[in-house]
């Protein structure tokens, strides 16, 4: 139905039937108005896999949903760095979705990992927006190429679960733009998802659910968006206030009793019955998109996405640590699997994406079926509590002793990290860890294999030859390991966030959770990698990390322009070839640092990434296009993106700390950024604009005849030394033009006045 149409048929409404559709009918539907024929929709979680509940209905995962599917959750996807991979795993989500009568998935969610901390970490993709929103945008593509909605949550700044329906995230302009809000524009901007979910928090003060600012002054007019803006789930503070903003679709609804608060407001001219006709519009176009397009002939095909889960894990698995080739392991070899993990794999997080798998392959279960002779297991420590049952503990350090190699499978417990509440630290279970240090002590050739939502502590780190990041995979996780183990699969996967060696190393760390309901995020835009790499700090393993069985050579870098204006893109070209014998995927990243100036920025950024395959030594050409926001940051003085003049360096890197080439560019700002000059301008800064300089040095010669500051130059020459020309220098540069009047005799205020006038009307 058209949008003039849908006009139309919302002129039609009565008050109350208007009121009405802008909240839920129950847990997971729109409201139907039969009056007028239209039918309601359903809305499922997401992300990773429907969470379709027929009969009981809750948003924490407690109550039991259809069986599905469940795919790799977003901690494992984003590392695949695979926009095709995303794609797929959406496009047979949207079919499931058409197969089973739901209209909009609850997903992607692209929250910015903050901190290692935040419990629901494992939902989502990265620290970097880059990648959160070129993952999340491949995503919706998929789910929506098949005429089912996407809803990209939490909009926005919902970084931690502690107090997250109540706490004020308190985060400055500058890195909003550049962190926060930038994973949710790249998404919104070219994935097009037909609804916007808000989140429980506040954003410096004002409920994200009524907050005109992003959801209708930067979503909308900013960004285009043109799909309806959905609560989360009971996130509606002040209903009114909320449609005022731009807050179309309220779930799970409120028994009425906002609907009427509607009619109520509308009557009594404190809400435009206009702005309720525009977002009953939003509502309905959303609604329609999906209802004249249901697919009748669509099938949930379990098994068939069974496999893509499995092949999803396969691409996206990244290997840690390959000390003396242990890995890929011989079948031939006797091996201990150890660890509950190994039989019961933790594959999925706990809470409203919380998915009733129809099955799940352990390891155990998927390397049995390989038919090897020397595999034994042993259980090793438990879950239910961090406890060491010792000889559960001592079982298995026999076992390890008795192989050849030894694969621990480790991870966290679904209680030591969940939607709802944060982690309270970094670490493994210490049962977890007392067991790998021994089983260490006993057999040199242990390999880990971790299955965590969120980066964890490795005391052990140089004890082990092979670590292998499982992250929670989705119910396919074990063969897709087991695959990885033996060499069936080459690990491509790449960390899209930052391995701290200990928590407290986070930028985040003394500010995370705040005080009360206040949430600084004095960190600003130093969030992982663009934290740790500035300060140079020592880190478990950088952002974009990951090894490959074979090896892959970078030649033959080619940037097409050395210099450009903001306006222009430049394009950069990298060789590379797979140097190895084994066929394999390479993530090649491209970052920029800028030049050095005033501004307080990251010494790199990631501003590119392709997936490329490669047979032995074939050589591919992979091709970069860099715009202006390439270079950008957020200028809060215009703001806008901003460009400042002068020279980047562009890095080819294998990963935020090994970059393998680059070349410099040189950048021309085409906005005229207007400073006022005052009393207070210092003569550096006038000294920078053309105009002050010629008309400082002009006078600086009567000026300074005579002067206090003559006596001090005469001064650091006879002095011994302490003063220096450069102190001369920098100090003169930082006097503001009002001192003028206290070390140049004769100098009057109006002659300051004439200089600043001038400046000003240029
Ligand atoms: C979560 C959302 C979810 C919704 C519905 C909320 O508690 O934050 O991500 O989509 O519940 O289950």
């Amino acid at each position: 139905m058209g949008i003039e149409q849908i006009k139309e048929l919302v002129s039609n409404m009565t008050l109350e039937e208007k009121a009405g559709l802008c909240s839920g009918e129950n847990f997971w539907n729109t409201k139907e108005v039969e009056r007028l024929n239209i039918q309601k929709i359903m809305l499922s979680d997401g992300p990773h896999g429907l969470r379709k509940q027929d009969a009981q209905a809750d948003h924490l995962g407690v109550n039991e949903s259809i069986k599905a599917v469940c795919f790799p959750a977003g901690c494992l996807t984003a590392a695949s760095f695979d926009r095709e991979l995303l794609t797929t795993i959406g496009e047979a989500i949207g079919e499931e979705c058409q197969a089973e009568g739901v209209g909009v998935l609850l997903g992607p969610a692209v929250n910015i990992k903050r901190s290692p901390l935040c419990g629901r970490n494992f939902e989502y993709y990265s620290e970097d927006p880059y990648v959160a929103a070129e993952t999340a945008n491949a995503f919706i593509k998929g789910v929506q190429s098949k005429k089912v909605g996407t809803s990209i949550k939490h909009f926005l700044a919902n970084n931690q679960e502690h107090r997250r329906m109540t706490s004020s995230s308190e985060v400055d302009e500058r890195t909003l733009r550049e962190i926060y809000l930038a994973a949710f524009e790249g998404a919104v901007k070219s994935g097009k998802p037909w609804t916007v979910m808000c989140s429980y928090n506040k954003i410096n003060g004002t409920y994200a659910s009524e907050n005109p600012v992003y959801l209708t002054d930067i979503l909308r007019k900013e960004w285009g968006f043109d799909g309806c803006v959905v609560s989360d789930w009971g996130a509606v503070n002040n209903r009114v206030l909320g449609l005022s903003a731009g807050m179309d679709l309220e779930m799970p609804g409120s028994g009425g009793i906002n609907d009427a608060l509607i009619v109520e407001a509308v009557k009594n001219g404190e809400l435009e019955e206009k702005v309720l006709n525009e977002t009953c519009v939003r509502i309905l176009d959303v609604t329609y998109r999906y209802l004249e397009n249901k697919d009748k002939s669509a099938v949930f095909d379990l098994e068939k996405d069974h496999a893509l889960a499995r092949k999803a894990a396969e691409e996206s698995i990244v290997l840690l640590k390959n000390e003396e080739n242990i890995l890929p392991v011989s079948k031939e070899k006797k091996i201990a699997f150890i660890g509950e993990f190994a039989k019961k794999p933790r594959y999925q997080g706990g809470g409203s994406s919380h998915i009733n798998s129809f099955k799940v392959t352990s390891a155990m279960e998927s390397v049995s079926n390989l038919g090897l002779e020397y595999i034994t297991y042993e259980q090793g420590y438990q879950t239910q509590k961090d406890e060491t049952i010792e000889e559960l503990k001592q079982k298995a350090v026999r076992a390890a002793k008795n192989a050849e190699v030894a694969v621990i499978f480790a991870g966290l417990p679904d209680n030591f990290e969940s939607e709802g509440y944060d982690r309270k630290h970094m670490r493994l279970p210490d049962c977890q860890n007392e067991l790998i240090e021994e089983i260490c002590d006993i057999q040199p050739n242990t390999i880990v294999v971790l299955h965590n939502g969120s980066p964890v502590e490795m005391p052990w780190i140089h004890k082990v030859k092979g670590l292998v990041e499982a992250y929670l995979g989705g119910q396919a996780i074990g063969e897709a390991v087991v695959n990885v183990l033996y060499g069936k699969v080459n690990p491509s996967g790449r960390l899209p966030e930052t391995f701290p060696v200990r928590l407290e190393d986070n930028p985040s760390y003394l500010f995370f959770q705040g005080e009360g309901d206040v949430v600084e995020y004095r960190e600003g835009v130093f969030v992982g990698y663009r934290y740790y790499e500035s300060k140079k700090a020592e880190v478990q393993f950088p952002f974009g990390y990951g090894l490959s069985y074979t090896q892959f050579a970078y030649s033959n870098m080619k940037v097409d322009k050395n210099s450009i204006n903001d306006t222009e893109t430049i394009k950069v070209s990298v060789d590379v070839t797979n140097t190895g014998t084994v066929t394999g995927k390479e993530v090649v990243q491209l970052y920029v640092s800028p030049a050095l100036g005033n501004i307080l920025r990251p010494v790199i950024e990631l501003r590119g990434f392709e997936k490329i395959q490669l047979e032995p030594n074939e050589t591919k050409t992979v091709t970069f296009t860099l715009d202006k926001r390439s270079f950008a940051y957020w200028n809060t003085a215009i703001h806008d993106w901003h460009v400042l003049s002068g020279k980047y360096t562009i890095h080819i890197g294998k990963s935020v700390r090994e970059l393998v080439l680059s070349s410099s560019v040189t950048l021309e700002s085409t906005t005229v950024i207007p400073v006022r000059y005052d009393l207070n301008t210092t003569l550096g800064d006038i000294m920078k604009n053309p105009r002050g300089k010629a008309i400082l040095e002009a006078g600086q010669a009567q000026m300074f005849a005579g002067t206090q500051a003559k006596e001090m130059e005469e001064t650091a020459q006879d002095s011994s030394g302490a003063i220096n020309d450069e102190m001369m220098q920098a100090t003169m540069e930082a006097m503001p033009l009002r001192q003028m009047l206290s070390f140049i005799p004769g100098m009057r205020r109006e002659m300051l006045q004439q200089l600043i006038d001038a400046l000003n009307n240029n």
